[in-house]
């Protein structure tokens, strides 16, 4: 994909505030402090576009990018900070499953994994809720950059282990910091297009 521009287009907590210029959105979902913030700018080549920060929490509000005046990559809240409520939906709040599930704009979802750990508990519930709801979506392992190749790769099967991947189901090893994986997300998310 080639970035002729990118830009914060802006913030919103409820559907009102959603743009309204009719183009597709893709949303990133994943726990709190995943880099959810930091592979938008990577993919965009743009630092420090999105807020990044160490401290879990930082993306409170569903922020909306433009790319080459054609489409948006949705910043979402991570999970996993959020108070934890009975259900997925609970949990991911209001704001979250009010876009997730009313948006006719939104053509994909891609959930972040740290690919250093196992898929944790919140991971799994929001794997199993995006089945469930029959999104488009696939896994991007984050933080690549932080494990050897032969690491990743034992890590990547113990992601698809854990989860009951289907042998198709795109998993890609990614990093915000080394850029690895940038072309190959791209080319999944064209595939929405
Ligand atoms: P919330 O907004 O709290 O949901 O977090 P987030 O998912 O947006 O995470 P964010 O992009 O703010 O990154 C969290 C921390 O992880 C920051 O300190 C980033 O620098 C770091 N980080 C993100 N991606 C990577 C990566 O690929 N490799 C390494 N080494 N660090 C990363
Ligand atoms: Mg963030």
């Amino acid at each position: 994909m080639k970035i002729i521009s990118a830009k914060y287009a802006l913030t919103a907590v409820n559907a009102k505030q959603y743009p309204t210029d009719g183009l597709p959105e893709i949303a990133l979902a994943g726990r709190s402090n995943v880099g959810k913030s930091s592979m938008i700018n990577k993919l965009t080549n743009r630092r420090g576009m999105a807020r990044t920060s160490s401290t879990p929490g930082k993306t409170r509000t569903l922020n909306f990018y433009l790319v080459n005046e054609a489409f948006y990559l949705v910043d979402l809240p991570g999970y996993g900070y959020a108070k934890v409520g009975k259900t997925m939906l609970s949990e991911w709040g209001k704001m979250l499953d009010t876009y997730l599930l009313n948006r006719p704009n939104l053509k994909g979802v891609i959930q972040l994994i740290d690919l250093r750990h196992p898929p944790m508990k919140n991971d799994k519930e929001a794997f199993a809720w995006l089945m469930a709801h029959d999104f488009p979506f696939f896994i991007v392992a984050n933080k690549a950059d932080k494990l050897s190749r032969s690491a990743q790769n034992k890590n990547l099967k113990i992601i698809r282990d854990e989860l009951n991947l289907a042998k198709d189901f795109p998993v890609i090893p990614f990093s915000a910091e080394t850029g690895q994986g940038v072309e190959e997300v791209w080319q999944e998310i064209e595939k929405w297009q």
